[in-house]
């Protein structure tokens, strides 16, 4: 069974929003769309960039620095250069909090 951290009240990351938080030494995305919830590694498998500060169209999350994609729901990648996926987290909401697992 794994361990989830509560890291965010459900209210302050609404439908469309992407997010960066600290969690246990973790730079985690948290990202929120029509389908769902998603937390992602938030820095970027090809560089220095922060996916936070980047854009979300759907359930794709843009990096800022080079323009690769991942999918916020498994962390693939949509479009290089990045080849590598962003490592995804479980999410769930409880009592109107959204926590995440950082080992499955
Ligand atoms: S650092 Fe993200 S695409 Fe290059």
């Amino acid at each position: 069974m794994p361990t989830f951290h509560r890291v965010l009240p459900e209210a302050d990351l609404v439908e469309g929003q992407m997010r960066g938080l600290a969690l246990e030494g973790h730079d985690l995305l948290l990202v929120r769309t029509k389908e769902g919830l998603y937390a992602l590694d938030n820095q970027c498998t090809h560089g220095a960039a922060r996916l936070s500060e980047g854009r979300l169209r759907g359930v794709r999350v843009i990096c800022p620095l080079h323009g690769a994609s991942f999918d916020c729901r498994s962390g693939a990648v949509l479009a290089l250069p990045a080849r590598d996926p962003q490592r995804a987290y479980a999410t769930r909401l409880v009592d109107g909090w959204i926590e995440v697992a950082l080992a499955p």
